[in-house]
């Protein structure tokens, strides 16, 4: 991100803690509580945002060597993607041309080609159809027309990119909205995949997203946990076409107050995500960052799982492994502490567990609510643009009228 945009967010933040006041969208918004239940909604969501459109699937690091390949059932269409001797990034369906078996099981790892189990035909990691046993007794097979079903894939700025149709457009630029410039000056790039966990909760996936949509919990949901860390009720919030920016103050930002600007750290004084439409939370991005993928669980509307990706830069692996002999996970939200080291690992696993026992009980409950059909809406104050943004877009996409303002 370009200084002079780091410099104007830091000093908005400042002047609303200064001001005791957060951002202010101007309106608020009622939001049918059908959206998260409607069966013939969730339907919709999953054709048109899933299974028919470009995902995020991961980044560069996912796929971190030639010969790494990486599996995904994520959003309808199964997937193999993988790395060539040649370095490119390639995505297949995840079956065979025989019988239509999964060629490669579940995962990733390292593998140069792929052996389906059934009867054994196999794959390059390019997708050519390489072998097929006992082929004078199958009959013809013209293996140049038999390879695996290629998917358009790119990867742009240190992001992997998959559309699930092999005829799809796939122009990440465009998708992007404008942020591709501020993406490509991150080091998504350099980052290390480090490990991956699953939630799979009795949410709806748009209650899910909208756990990432304000900064008014924070101090109060997150009172033990990251409120330590972050203040709330702060919010600078910048929308690119269908995404957002959205960075909020940690309270390392009070060491720059009585600083020049030229020595003000981004970095310490702020946490940040990215919204990717329709399903992606990108958090950090120069030293560590975590991929946040949340999907519905087919068209089941009360269902939803979302992958929560770890990733770090080389350098910030060897120095964190340098010091976590002396810190213990309880560091985490000492503030003091943690600017003299930390466990990465305590850290990433103590964000994902706050996001599901925190957060995402939060949306079980407005779940039951919604289910039980008494209550038509919930309210989105002026202070959760991020909700207003995500709803009228996913309606704007569906052809849906915006949502009742109140
Ligand atoms: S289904 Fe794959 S080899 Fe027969
Ligand atoms: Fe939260």
């Amino acid at each position: 991100m370009q200084r002079q945009i780091q410099l104007e967010i830091v000093r908005e933040l400042m002047r609303q803690l200064d001001e005791r006041v957060n951002i202010d969208s101007g309106v608020q918004y009622k939001n049918p509580t059908s959206v998260y239940t409607d069966p013939v909604l969730a339907t919709r969501e999953w054709e048109q945002f899933f299974k028919h459109h470009p995902q995020m699937i991961g980044l560069s690091g996912d796929l971190p060597e030639p010969g790494s390949f990486l599996t995904l059932n994520d959003f309808g269409v199964p997937i193999i993607a993988t790395r060539a001797e040649d370095g490119r990034f390639r995505a297949f369906l995840n079956a065979c041309r025989h019988r239509g078996v999964r060629v490669a099981g579940e995962g990733r790892g390292e593998a140069n080609a792929f052996t389906c189990p059934f009867h054994n035909w196999t794959y390059s990691n390019e997708g050519d159809l390489i072998g097929i046993p006992r082929e004078h007794d199958v009959g013809r097979i013209d293996k140049s027309c038999n390879g695996l079903v290629a998917l358009p894939a790119e990867e742009r700025y240190g992001l992997l990119w998959v559309h699930p149709v092999p005829e799809g457009q796939l122009d990440v630029d465009s998708l992007l909205g404008g942020l591709a410039d501020e993406l490509s000056r991150m080091a998504y790039g350099d980052m290390v995949y480090m490990g991956e966990s699953t939630l799979s909760c009795d949410l709806n996936w748009k209650l899910a997203n909208d756990t990432f949509g304000e900064t008014y919990h924070f101090p109060r949901l997150h009172r033990q946990t990251l409120g330590k860390l972050f203040y709330g009720d702060a919010l600078h919030y910048t929308e690119f076409g269908r995404n957002h920016r959205f960075v909020w103050p940690l309270k390392g930002i009070d060491e720059f107050r009585n600083r020049p600007e030229a020595e003000w750290s981004y970095e310490h004084a702020t946490g940040s995500l990215y919204y990717l439409f329709p399903n992606v939370q990108l958090g950090g991005g120069t030293r560590s960052c975590s991929v946040i993928k949340i999907y519905p669980d087919g068209e089941n509307p009360g269902r939803s799982i979302t992958k929560v990706g770890h990733y770090a830069t080389r350098e910030v692996i060897d120095a964190n492994v340098a010091q976590q002999a002396e810190v213990a996970t309880d560091d985490v939200y000492d503030l003091e502490r943690r600017q003299r080291g930390f466990s990465l690992q305590a850290s990433q696993e103590v964000f994902r567990s706050t996001i599901e026992q925190e957060d995402y009980l939060m949306g079980e409950t407005t779940q039951k609510a919604a289910e039980s059909g008494v209550m038509p809406f919930v309210q989105f104050g002026r202070n959760e643009p991020a909700l207003h943004h995500y709803h009228n877009t996913f309606r704007a996409v569906l052809g849906m009228e915006p949502m009742e303002r109140i």
